[in-house]
């Protein structure tokens, strides 16, 4: 087992990675209190029999799966079988699932009784190198990604990288947009990823990238927990990439892929990236949006440029700020003019 322990202002929490960590970790954090488990419709078929095993008689609920049902609603749901249940402040929530379970149900233990302990239990690949560690919990509202949300540790977080072996192959493309994200931060992350180019859809490589890239988020949000400074470099190909999710509907880590592709070269042609590296990294980005590749290979900016506008990290000046790679291991911010955006998005998609 690995182990990583993520000190915030606000939590203390431990990350635990290896197989069989759910069965070595979760007797101990289930006793002494009543506790409830969050699941989705397809991780509660695929796993009931070891979710019987694992969580007895623990009150669950079973969210319908998919992004579109990471609402205020589903949350509402969340927190009245909660009451129904009748955890109380000692209680834990178990968020078992990917990143759409693990962000709603951290929500839900942020605010239940203002705040019970949550330990993520991640499924997915976008979910185990990425979305359980940080604290970041949320939904979407009024056709804004997680416009609605809180920072909230998690207590701890249990990584087995056995559940990726039930994983679809179009899941584990969007596990890759995330590790891409890494690559453009971390050199050897980046050196693991051109070197294995061609083994993108082994998961016995993959399984090697959730120790490196969990230890290199835990690094970021222990030096900026709530995202004043170099947090936002975790946010690279996502302000395009999540206008393409808004309104296209692609999967989170495929928009994020296609929002770095954009993102990368934007940052070259304005001179923010060395463009030998860029190449380099648009070799990564190409080999990652070939694993079950979509229809979808075409963008018209004119259809989705104006929802980066409106992303989190963005003031209401209208300006858009990009986080971009600049050479290997380092991030710069880039700041432009709508119109400018746009043009540069046209060009490049
Ligand atoms: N909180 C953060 O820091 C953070 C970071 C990145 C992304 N996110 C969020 O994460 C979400 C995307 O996460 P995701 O890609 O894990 O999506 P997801 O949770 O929708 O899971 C993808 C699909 O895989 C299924 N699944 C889960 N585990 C499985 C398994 N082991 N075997 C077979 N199927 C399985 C799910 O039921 C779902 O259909 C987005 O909402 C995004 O905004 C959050």
């Amino acid at each position: 087992m690995q182990t990583i322990q993520l000190s915030t202002p606000s939590m203390q929490g431990l990350i635990t990675i290896g197989e069989g960590v759910i069965e070595e970790r979760l007797g101990a954090l289930l006793q002494g209190q009543k506790n409830f488990l969050v699941t989705d419709s397809n991780v509660a078929a695929i796993y009931a029999d070891k979710i019987r095993i694992w969580f007895g008689d623990t009150p669950t609920f079973v969210m319908p799966a998919g992004e579109e049902n990471k609402t205020f609603s589903t949350l509402g749901d969340i927190l009245s079988a909660m009451v129904e249940a009748g955890i109380r402040r000692t209680g834990r929530v178990f968020a078992l699932g990917g990143g759409v379970v693990g962000d709603i149900a951290g929500l839900a233990a942020a605010t239940y009784m203002r705040g019970v302990s949550c330990v993520q239990i991640p499924t997915t690949l976008l979910s185990q190198i990425d979305s359980s560690v940080g604290g970041k919990t949320a939904v979407d509202h009024g056709g804004v990604k997680n416009v609605v949300g809180a920072f909230y540790q998690p207590q701890e977080v249990l990584i087995d990288p056995a559940f990726l072996d039930t994983l679809p192959q179009r899941e584990v493309k969007c596990g890759l947009g995330e590790a891409v994200k890494y690559a453009a931060l971390d050199s050897d992350i980046f050196d693991a990823l051109y070197q294995n180019k061609h083994r993108f859809a082994d998961l016995a490589f993959l399984k090697t990238l959730i120790y490196p890239c969990v230890a290199h988020k835990a690094k970021v949000v222990q030096a900026d927990e709530k995202e004043t400074g170099e947090r936002k470099s975790l946010n690279v190909g996502h302000t395009t990439g999540h206008a393409i999710e808004l309104v296209y509907r692609l999967s989170h880590g495929e928009s994020v892929l296609w929002g770095m592709k954009a993102e990368t070269q934007i940052a070259v042609d304005a001179g923010a990236c060395e463009k030998s590296y860029g190449a380099q990294l648009q070799e990564i980005i190409a080999s990652a949006l070939s694993i079950a590749p979509t229809q979808k290979t075409a963008f018209d900016a004119d259809n989705f440029a104006y929802k980066a506008k409106a992303d989190k990290k963005n003031d209401e000046s209208g300006r858009i700020n990009l986080s971009v790679a600049a050479r290997k291991g380092v991030w710069v911010g880039v700041d432009l003019t709508f119109d400018d955006y746009l043009s540069r998005l046209k060009e490049c998609l």
